[in-house]
């Protein structure tokens, strides 16, 4: 689906709200990996380039519809201005009402708002008409650049583009053309790397990608699950026991969709999940009762490099150990260095996606490597299993009050 692009609205003189996904940590009450702060400014500049009045709005974390001081975006509004240059940011410290209101009409040509954490009202979430008009109310148009929060159908995704012309930002436009590019008729054999810890919330991607690529590799703590699914002794690896017989469904699946399916044959375990913790490689059959795998060892490693020398695309989430440890990155950083020289070589298209993906990929030095890393981690996924995201079908000509004006401004 192509959505309504920025450059098809008048924006001149108006007053645009601009759905950013500002959703990442906050370490010590500054704004930490600032790479979705920053994937933001493009679409902004652009709109004041225009003369436009951007009037940004976003959720950070998951405050249940109540007001929650550590997850106030008022950080990020000098991060935000630093960002733009030292363009003036001004916060308002509600996204609705009076505090909105006042801070919107009092902004000079050339600056910016950036309105308080959308979900402190339980209306966004729960995609409430009425919190999207009181959105709405403040501006003119709408530009939706958060494809990483696509696949929530909340009131300034989906409801916003219902009141309001609503066009796709340049950060959107981007994401939906690299993910189109490469993987809309990926060059096959493909193949999927899917590591982080649940195979409970990756079911739906685990059953979709057994009928689209041809290699599943496994690591992380949702290997563990398989593993332990298989009757192998993970000592007190982290697992989700309850998941057993997903692993076993997804066993079964891949083996009669022909999809081969990829799971440690060694790995790196330790008492202590601490960096730098004393740890040791083992096979599978000798894993210590009291130790918890936290990385792949070498020989899944190298069977990994094997299982990928035939494939021309793969796609890439979730680390294969716990790569934020110091000591047990080693899995995550030394496969990503293969695909990377691969992709390099041209022999590999790599798409990687998700927070802390891109963290590893930006830690082991080849994220610029990939052929794309997207910002996207839900989104991503859910786009992959080939699901219709709301908030890209909301954007889509005719879905919104265009349709009735029949003009973009
Ligand atoms: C993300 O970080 O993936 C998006 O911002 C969506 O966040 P959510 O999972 O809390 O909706």
């Amino acid at each position: 689906m192509i959505p309504r692009t920025l450059d098809e609205l008048d924006v001149a003189g108006k007053r645009v709200l601009v759905r950013a996904d500002l959703n990442l940590p906050l370490v010590d009450g500054a704004v930490g990996d600032p790479a979705r702060l920053e994937a933001a400014v493009p679409t902004i500049r652009e709109i004041l380039r225009r003369g436009g009045a951007p009037l940004i709005i976003s959720h950070l974390g998951r405050p249940k519809g109540k007001p929650d001081p550590a997850l106030s975006l008022r950080p990020f509004a000098p991060a935000l201005s630093a960002a733009l240059q030292d363009t003036p940011v001004r916060f308002a410290e509600n996204c609705i009402g009076e505090p909105a209101r006042s801070v919107v009409d009092g902004m000079r040509p050339g600056e910016v708002a950036l309105l308080e954490n959308l979900r402190f009202h339980p209306g966004e979430e729960a995609n409430d008409p009425a919190f999207a008009a009181a959105l709405a109310a403040l501006a003119t148009c709408y530009v939706d650049d958060a494809f990483s929060t696509a696949h929530r159908a909340h009131a300034s995704i989906v409801g916003l583009p219902r009141l309001l012309p609503a066009a796709a930002g340049l950060l959107m436009q981007r994401e939906l053309a690299h993910l189109e590019e490469h993987l809309g008729n990926p060059k096959r054999p493909m193949a999927a790397i899917l590591g982080g810890a649940k195979v409970s919330s990756k079911i739906g991607v685990l059953r979709a990608l057994v009928h689209r690529v041809d290699t599943l590799i496994l690591g992380g703590g949702m290997a563990n699950t398989f593993l332990a699914a298989r009757g192998i002794a993970i000592g007190r690896s982290f697992h989700e026991k309850d998941a057993a017989p997903l692993a076993t469904d997804i066993e079964r699946a891949a083996e009669a969709a022909g999809c081969s399916l990829l799971l440690p044959s060694d790995v790196v375990v330790s008492e202590t999940r601490t960096a730098h913790a004393p740890a040791e490689t083992t096979s599978l059959a000798d894993i210590p009762a009291n130790g918890m795998v936290l990385d792949l060892g070498p020989l899944s490693v190298a069977h990994i490099r094997a299982g990928l020398r035939q494939i021309r695309t793969v796609v890439w989430n979730g680390p294969l150990g716990v790569a934020e440890l110091p000591g047990f990155e080693h899995a995550t950083h030394d496969v990503a260095a293969y695909v990377a020289k691969r992709t390099q070589e041209g022999t590999l298209i790599s798409v990687a996606g998700g927070g802390e993906t891109a963290a590893a990929l930006a830690a082991a030095g080849v994220a610029d490597a990939f052929s794309y890393v997207s910002l996207g981690g839900g989104a991503f996924l859910e786009w992959l299993q080939g699901k219709t995201l709301p908030g890209i079908a909301a954007l889509a000509p005719g879905g919104g009050p265009q349709a009735q004006t029949g003009t973009a401004g």
